[in-house]
């Protein structure tokens, strides 16, 4: 298997989340790609005697899916904010599809903000079904429980309290969110969405 890289991600001054809650944040992030490296080196290691080992190995395989969504996730999330803060394109299909499905794009809005403040660590996600054309606000619980099978993500805010405790307090996620919102620049959930719709 080849060895995953850390991402290096060019994110400009934030409104609402100071360079000491990214840079922390980025620190985490680099944990779990080193973990995902660790994990599969281990099972490679491991699987010279499975028999042996067995239990040891199916116990890293699940650990694996925690490990590797804990990366994944983390480069969707904080792709969001490289570039500049970026208003969504009324013009865009993106935009059209959140409206024809939600009434108003306010709406879509109100609802994931909705979504995010659910209660425990996790992850609030925007994401298309391209078999039905259906965009679905959900909830993950840590990095890899809730994922919907064929679904691709569009937009991804990390609801972990690790996300926003250097700059809000667990009182504050409305905050958080919304600081979220103030730097998101819209041209990449944009162009996910243009690639998979
Ligand atoms: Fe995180």
């Amino acid at each position: 298997m080849k060895k995953y890289e850390e991402k290096k991600f060019a994110i400009p001054s934030l409104v609402g989340l100071s360079e000491k809650q990214i840079a922390e944040h980025l620190k985490l992030y680099a944990g779990y790609v080193k973990h995902v490296n660790l994990i599969a080196e281990n099972v490679a290691e491991l699987s010279l005697n499975e028999e042996k080992n067995a239990y040891l190995i199916s116990e890293l395989r699940r650990r694996f899916a925690f490990e590797f969504d804990g990366m994944r996730m983390h480069e969707y999330y904080f792709e969001s904010f490289v570039g500049r803060k970026k208003e969504y394109d009324t013009s865009h299909a993106l935009f059209f599809a959140l409206k024809e499905q939600f009434g108003l794009f306010d709406n879509w809005l109100t609802h994931f903000k909705t979504v995010a403040t659910s209660r425990g660590i996790g992850w609030a996600i925007l994401a298309y079904d391209p078999q039905s054309g259906n965009l679905i606000n959900h909830y993950l619980g840590d990095h890899e429980l809730g994922h919907l099978a064929g679904l691709d993500i569009v937009i991804a805010l990390d609801m972990w309290e690790h996300a926003y405790m250097v700059d809000y307090t667990p009182g504050e996620k409305k905050q958080y969110i919304e600081a979220f919102f103030s730097n998101l620049n819209w041209t990449l959930p944009e162009k996910r969405f243009r690639k998979t719709a």
